[in-house]
């Protein structure tokens, strides 16, 4: 096994005029749950097709499992599972049906074809409803056997293209503790897209955040919080209006400051002291009631990145 599941060196994919993946340079270990978070249209199904070698780059390289997408893109699908925007499920056929049917897709002998159904239907505690038609099935339950179909071959690693889209808050948390319970179990590394910031907190190792098919943030979800918030500044207080705006604005550390409901809101430069923006609202005027530092969560470190101009 390459200690590096997926490498990237500037992967770049053009569309026409459009660069829908710009530069990419993204590592994600063997044996982690990555979770690629950006709004609508950022370049997320776009890098997932062009690891799976189903795109051309127009530039840069990209290894998956060791294997250039290029030139080994047989070998790489072979090796992986991928959850795509179509779940691939038969609706008028049974469960167990469905995974029997993938199973011999991929050549499974039929001892272990029979063994490796029953382990997935069972972990993701669908085994009891397994004859039933697909059919009828909730979306949560359809989407739980999708992610099975994709583990069925015990891949090294998974792609999956929002995974709980659609699903209520119940089944998005039954369908991740399942699948990090799987994936876990069984060592295999996860590659997802989500818009669902607290989702990604709780369930990935590691994020990236993309906007524009720029990677604006890769780490730990909380570092990835903790530079956000290191950025970010709110002050509360009366005397806040345009031209305190105009005027923190042009101070150097200052990225963009906004008044939003009475409060200022600022970003700043990385590292920079804040101390002098604090002391020159207070020469002009400002009654400050709070000056706090930073988001709270990943959802505003993920606003705070993707806010940002480019
Ligand atoms: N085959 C294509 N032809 C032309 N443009 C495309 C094609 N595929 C994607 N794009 C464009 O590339 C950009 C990135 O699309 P992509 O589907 O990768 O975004 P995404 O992050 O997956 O978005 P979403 O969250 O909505 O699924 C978009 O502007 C999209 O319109
Ligand atoms: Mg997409």
């Amino acid at each position: 096994m390459t200690e590096c599941a997926i490498r990237t060196a500037d992967l770049t994919r053009d569309f026409g005029s459009l660069r829908a993946v710009d530069a990419l340079s993204l590592e994600v270990p063997a044996g982690a749950i990555f979770g690629f978070l950006g709004p609508n249209g950022s370049g997320k199904t776009t890098t997932i097709r062009l690891l799976l070698g189903l795109l051309e780059p127009t530039r840069g390289d990209a290894t998956v499992l060791g294997l250039d997408a290029r030139s080994e893109a047989a070998a790489i699908r072979e090796r992986c599972g991928a959850l795509l925007e179509h779940a691939g499920l038969y609706e008028r056929m049974s469960a167990q049906d469905n995974l029997e049917f993938y199973a011999r897709v991929w050549h499974l002998p039929p001892g272990e074809r029979r063994a490796r159904v029953r382990e997935l239907l069972t972990g993701l505690g669908l085994w009891d409803r397994r004859h039933e038609i697909v059919g009828a099935w909730s979306r949560g339950m359809k989407q739980k056997l999708a992610v099975a179909r994709t583990l069925l071959h015990r891949p090294a690693l998974v792609f999956l293209d929002e995974p709980t889209a659609g699903l209520d808050p119940v089944a998005a948390a039954a369908l991740r503790d399942d699948l990090t319970a799987l994936a876990r179990r069984e060592g295999v590394t996860v590659f997802l897209t989500t818009h669902n910031l607290a989702e990604a907190e709780k369930l990935c190792d590691q994020v990236g955040v993309i906007r524009s098919g720029r990677l604006l943030a890769v780490g730990r979800p909380e570092d990835v919080r903790a530079r956000a918030r290191r950025d970010r500044m709110e002050v509360t207080g009366r005397g806040l209006d345009a031209r305190i705006v105009d005027l923190v604005k042009a101070q150097p550390p200052v990225e963009s400051a906004t008044l939003a409901d009475g409060r200022l809101e600022l970003r700043v430069r990385d590292g920079e002291d804040t101390s002098p923006l604090v002391a020159l609202l207070v020469r002009e005027g400002v009654a400050i009631d709070e000056v706090r530092k930073g988001g709270a969560d990943l959802e505003e470190a993920f606003m705070a990145l993707v806010g940002t101009e480019p």
